[in-house]
């Protein structure tokens, strides 16, 4: 079974999520969604998400791409999480394109790392925004 694993905070979800999990799912069999807490948006990436984290993860549970949802705690975890859930493909959003390479050769097993392409037009940032949120 191919274990496939992604990060963000998927606030106020949208359809670029939904085809980035979509897409992240046929890369294998199993997706799990790494989730920036609240405290991590916070203090480290410096946005404020509109709904919680228990929120935010109750959504991802109910999309059918989406087999498990584990939180994100710091930056540094990306390493231990491919080894510790047996990860085969790491996937990210093509606005961190080559950000990870590096990954493959600070784990302890063979690790596809794919970048897929953002749906144009649509963001939290731009909701929040035009909503004056
Ligand atoms: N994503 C995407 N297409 C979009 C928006 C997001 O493919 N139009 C992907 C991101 O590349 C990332 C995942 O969805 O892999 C979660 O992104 P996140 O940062 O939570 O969503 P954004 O809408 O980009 O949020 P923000 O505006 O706060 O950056």
């Amino acid at each position: 079974m191919k274990r496939v694993l992604t990060y963000g905070t998927f606030d106020l979800l949208h359809y670029g999520h939904i085809r980035l999990l979509q897409r992240a799912k046929a890369l294998g069999d199993y997706l799990i969604v790494a989730l920036s807490t609240d405290r991590f948006n916070e203090a480290e990436k410096n946005k404020k998400s509109y709904f919680s984290y228990e929120h935010r993860k109750m959504m991802l549970e109910a999309i059918r791409y989406v087999d498990e949802v584990i939180p994100e705690t710091h930056w540094g975890q990306k390493a231990k999480d491919v080894e510790k859930y047996e990860i085969d493909v790491f996937v990210m959003g093509d606005d961190w394109a080559g950000k990870f390479d590096g990954l493959k050769t600070e784990v302890n097993r063979p690790l596809e790392i794919v970048y897929l392409s953002r749906t144009p037009e649509i963001s939290t940032t731009k909701i929040k925004t035009e909503l004056k949120l």
